[in-house]
């Protein structure tokens, strides 16, 4: 049996870090393509590959948030909302948007390829932070609004945003949020 205590003891301590902790410097271009490698090697009944990336650079978080505040003041969107939203891209200096993509299938159910695209937004977070960098899994009224992300992100009625996934390097570290209590949730049929 191969053992990789190296790996598992990195997924029983791996944790986000909140966007707004994140700053410079981000992965390189490289650095960047080899989490969304490591990301796209993921469960995928039928191999429909349900999902795909829109990268976000500094620059193109900025133009973000300026959009965020137009779409939310012609929506009439609450002000707090629209300040909240803007301030996230804005802060932002790289932001992977994991776009669920379905395809149409006979085989494989929506739900299912759903849930590869949550799988791989996991994996962007936790290639992040094995590449020495924090990451954040959000979303919020911005990714919902799909009006919104066609407009910003070239998303097509059929997609949706799975996950804005933020990466950059973490000023501090936050304590640590509660976890599951396990063997509480697990039952065992014998
Ligand atoms: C689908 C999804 C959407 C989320 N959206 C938000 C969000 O908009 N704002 C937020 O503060 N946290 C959000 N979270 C939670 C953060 O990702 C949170 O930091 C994370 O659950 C911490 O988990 P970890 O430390 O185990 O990685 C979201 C989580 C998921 C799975």
């Amino acid at each position: 049996m191969n053992t990789d205590p190296a790996v598992m003891a990195f997924l029983q301590t791996r944790r986000s870090r909140p966007a707004k902790l994140l700053g410079l410097p981000v992965p390189d271009r490289d650095t960047l393509m080899g989490v969304l490698t490591a990301a796209s090697r993921v469960p995928d009944h039928g191999k429909l590959e349900p999902w795909r990336f829109v990268v976000l650079d500094g620059a193109a978080c900025a133009r973000m948030a300026q959009m965020i505040v137009a779409h939310g003041k012609d929506k009439a969107i609450e002000d707090e909302k629209i300040t909240k939203a803007s301030m996230t891209f804005g802060q932002a200096h790289l932001v992977v948007t994991v776009v669920a993509s379905p395809k149409p299938s006979d085989k494989v159910p929506a739900i299912e390829q759903t849930l590869t695209a949550g799988a791989v937004c996991l994996g962007v977070v936790n290639a992040a932070l094995a590449s020495g960098f924090g990451a954040n899994w959000l979303t919020g009224w911005v990714a919902h609004d799909a009006e919104f992300v066609a407009h910003a992100l070239d998303i097509t009625q059929d997609e949706w945003v799975a996950g804005f996934i933020h990466i950059g390097t973490a000023s501090s570290t936050p304590p640590e949020r509660p976890r599951p209590d396990v063997a509480a949730i697990t039952r065992f049929l014998d």
